[in-house]
């Protein structure tokens, strides 16, 4: 299949064609996604956790994100591929938002990034825009700022905050993003950003009116197990299936059920006679075989 462009999400939306979306983070999970026709895929900054163990995302950094997203793109070649610029990569100012995001195309090739954070950001989505390249909007729950919103909280429960919140969807679209992301808020919320904006409304937590849905890999397959947000679906438990391999495995090592001859490389016909007499006549010194070199068996 052709990969998809910002055009086609916008003709998805008017259709009504929902947007399938998920997190990648490396080549073969990147790929798993190609052949199942997922639509666009985010090297999300989520890799903090779901990868490297880390309890938040901030300490994720350019280099990282870049080696995580040239991988994702090596499995990916034909799907929209979006790369997560990392904490501190865009909030100092513009001219380093435009530079950071370049990196992103010009070292991985990806087809857009995403940045968190409403008005605040606009600036910086300008100037990526301008540069070029193509920006999703990231609002609600946002995990780089999940300090400031007092934890990993649903937002825009209240009136005032939803306006906040269509207030920041609108501007993000005004700034020339291609798409938004929306995390963690009421569904009704979700509806109405998605009725006001002309672009494409992704939802991670956003309910079921959105244009399309996200779910992070390490949920959605249940191997990360920290905590399982609300808003998730687990359409496999990997983490049972990994454990009871790996346990399997084990045992198997220990009472000797594996290897079995089918796992073996044999020596060539004749080969390993001519190596006992090799090792007869001329003895491998060291080792085992102790420094005067003598040959304890076969
Ligand atoms: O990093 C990520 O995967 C994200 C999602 C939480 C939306 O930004």
């Amino acid at each position: 299949m052709a990969k998809k462009t910002v055009l086609d999400f916008m003709e998805m939306k008017k259709k009504g064609d929902k947007i399938t979306f998920l997190t990648a983070y490396d080549f073969p999970m990147a790929s798993f996604c190609e052949k199942a026709g997922i639509d666009m895929v985010l090297v999300g900054d989520s890799a903090a956790m779901v990868v490297h163990g880390l309890p938040a995302t901030l300490p994720m950094t350019m280099d990282q994100m870049i080696q995580h997203s040239q991988a994702v793109r090596r499995g990916t070649p034909d799907t929209f591929v979006i790369g997560d610029m990392p904490f501190l990569s865009y909030q100092v100012s513009r001219e380093r938002a435009i530079e950071n995001a370049g990196r992103f195309f010009k070292e991985a090739g990806v087809d857009a990034i995403k940045l968190e954070g409403g008005r605040r950001v606009v600036g910086q989505i300008e100037g990526i825009v301008e540069g070029g390249m193509s920006v999703m909007g990231h609002i609600g729950l946002t995990p780089q700022s999940s300090g400031q919103l007092g934890g990993f909280k649903a937002q825009g429960r209240t009136a005032d905050a939803a306006r906040e919140l269509i207030e920041d969807a609108l501007a993000i679209e005004k700034a020339g993003a291609f798409a938004l992301l929306v995390e963690a808020v009421p569904p009704e919320v979700g509806k109405t950003i998605t009725d006001t904006l002309g672009i494409p409304v992704l939802s991670i937590g956003a309910g079921m009116y959105t244009d399309g849905q996200l779910l992070i890999v390490g949920d959605m397959l249940g191997y990360f197990e920290a905590f399982t947000p609300k808003f998730v679906k687990k359409y496999a438990n990997l983490a049972a299936v990994i454990d009871k391999a790996f346990r399997e495995f084990a045992e198997d090592v220990r009472t000797g059920r594996f290897p079995e001859e089918k796992h073996c490389y044999r020596m060539l016909e004749g080969e390993h006679e001519k190596l006992q007499a090799l090792l007869k006549k001329t003895p491998p010194r060291g080792g085992r075989h102790g420094l005067r070199g003598e040959y304890l068996g076969s």
